[in-house]
């Protein structure tokens, strides 16, 4: 599916990560103006999740031994040796010694090589996706479609007054399905950016129907970012749903 070509629009295919690792064949193949994305199950068995394990710092292994059930305590320690994995076969690097340093809003960053790529990690439930660029920023979110007693009600807190009016009409049938594709897709920028949830999520907004293009469409706070970034819905099954930002310094057309 990718490396991307040399316009930043990327393809919204998802590249699947397999095990074993044969998956990581090729992974060097990502151009400079370039982003992939992968999902990876984070359910490893047990030998795997040990040798995983090993890579993590110190720093990491705390954090890990700080959630309370087993469940997140394995997927969390499955998702950060993946990604150093992941990171380690781009760069080629051992994955232990990559170094990472968070910006003020917690967004990991590589710090050791000092920014060589851009990544950002979304999980729902076992499921990861990371993003991985060579260019500028990226943001990715994944969420799995569940059904919500009060959708409207979640969208009037959570959207911004034009989406919610956008949402609002459409058929009762599509909202459930938009309102995950509008969560996603702010989400993605909002991690793009590196704020998370400290960026209003009511203070921009993003194209609202489920089918329809994915654009962040005006930034009140930062009216020169709305044609800085370009979204994609990505095809993760009809489960999911799953976004991606990606910034226009990514190489330009
Ligand atoms: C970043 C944030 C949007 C993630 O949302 P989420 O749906 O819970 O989790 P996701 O699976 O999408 O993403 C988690 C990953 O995002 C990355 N991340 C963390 N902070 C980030 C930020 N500011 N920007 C981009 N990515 C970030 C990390 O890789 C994290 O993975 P890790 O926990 O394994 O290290 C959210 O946690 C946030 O904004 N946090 C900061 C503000 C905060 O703590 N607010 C309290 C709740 S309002």
């Amino acid at each position: 599916m990718l490396p991307i070509p040399r316009t930043w629009r990327v393809p919204t295919d998802v590249r699947w990560h397999r095990w074993p690792d044969e998956a990581l064949v090729g992974v060097r193949r990502l151009s400079e103006d370039g982003v992939h994305v992968w999902r990876i199950g984070l359910d490893v068995p047990a030998a795997r999740l040990a040798g995983l394990g090993t890579y993590l710092t110190p720093e990491e292994m705390a954090r890990a031994e700080r959630y309370r059930f087993p469940s997140p305590r394995r997927r969390f320690i499955a998702a950060r040796g993946l990604l150093r994995e992941l990171l380690g076969a781009y760069l080629e690097l051992d994955p232990a010694r990559l170094r990472f340093r968070q910006n003020a809003w917690g967004k990991p960053l590589l710090l050791e090589p000092p920014d060589a790529l851009q990544f950002n990690v979304a999980h729902t439930d076992d499921l990861a996706l990371i993003a991985v660029s060579a260019g500028g920023a990226v943001g990715i979110d994944v969420e799995r479609v569940r059904p919500l007693a009060h959708p409207d009600r979640l969208a009037a807190r959570t959207f911004s007054p034009l989406e919610y009016a956008a949402f609002r009409e459409l058929p009762p049938s599509q909202q459930l399905e938009a309102f995950f594709a509008v969560w996603t897709r702010k989400e993605a920028y909002m991690k793009a950016r590196g704020w998370g949830f400290h960026l209003p999520p009511d203070a921009f907004d993003v194209t609202v129907a489920p089918d329809a293009p994915p654009q962040l469409l005006a930034d009140r706070q930062a009216p020169a970012e709305a044609s800085r970034w370009s979204l994609h819905d990505l095809a993760v099954g009809t489960a999911y749903r799953g976004s991606l930002c990606v910034s226009s310094l990514a190489r330009g057309p």
